[in-house]
C-alpha cells in the first residue's frame, strides 16, 4: 500500500514549498524597506540561485506524489461534476498547475537574468495566494460534501 508514503511525501514537500513562499512574502518583503535596493537585489539573486538548486526536486516530488494520490482518489470516486470531492480536487489540481506554470516561468526568467525585483515580489504574492487556496481545498474536499 503506497498511499500513506505518497501522502507523507506530498505533505512534507508541500510544507517545504509553502514555507519558502511564506518566508519570501512575510519575512523578506518586510525587510525590503530596511535593506535598500542594491542589497535587496543581491539577497534575491542569492535566494533564486539556491532555489534553482533545491526547489526542482521538492516541486518534482510534490507533483509526482500528488499525481499518484490524485490517480487513486479519482479511481475510487470517479471524475464527475456531481461528486464534491472530484470537483474540489479538480480545482485544487488546476491551481497546482498554475503554481507550476509560475514556478517554471520564474526559473526560466532567473536563468535568462531577467527576474526583476518587482517580478520577484509579484510572483511570490500570487503563488502564496494559490497555496492558501490549495491547502483549504486539500482539507475541505474531505469535509464539505453536497
Ligand atoms: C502546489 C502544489 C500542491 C500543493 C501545495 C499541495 C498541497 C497539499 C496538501 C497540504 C494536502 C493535504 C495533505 C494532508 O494534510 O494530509 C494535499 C493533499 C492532496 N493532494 Fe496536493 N498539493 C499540490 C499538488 C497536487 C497535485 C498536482 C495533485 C494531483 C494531481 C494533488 C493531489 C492531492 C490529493 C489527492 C490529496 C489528498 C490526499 C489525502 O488526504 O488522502 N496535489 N495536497
Amino acid at each position: 500500500m503506497l498511499y500513506p508514503y505518497a501522502l507523507i511525501t506530498h505533505l512534507l514537500c508541500a510544507i517545504a514549498f509553502i514555507g519558502v513562499v511564506f518566508f519570501e512574502v512575510f519575512m523578506l518583503e518586510g525587510m525590503r524597506p530596511h535593506l535598500g535596493h542594491a542589497t535587496m537585489e543581491a539577497v534575491e539573486a542569492g535566494l533564486v540561485r539556491r532555489a534553482r538548486q533545491i526547489m526542482p526536486y521538492v516541486v518534482g516530488l510534490l507533483f509526482l506524489s500528488g499525481a499518484y494520490l490524485g490517480y487513486e482518489q479519482f479511481s475510487a470516486s470517479g471524475l464527475s461534476w456531481s461528486n464534491s470531492l472530484s470537483v474540489l480536487l479538480s480545482i485544487k489540481i488546476a491551481l497546482a498547475l498554475s503554481v507550476l506554470a509560475h514556478f517554471i516561468s520564474a526559473m526560466r526568467a532567473a536563468g535568462a537574468g531577467c527576474m526583476s525585483s518587482d517580478r520577484f515580489r509579484r510572483t511570490h504574492i500570487s503563488v502564496f495566494i494559490h497555496m492558501v487556496l490549495i491547502v483549504i481545498l486539500a482539507k475541505s474536499m474531505f469535509y464539505f460534501t453536497w
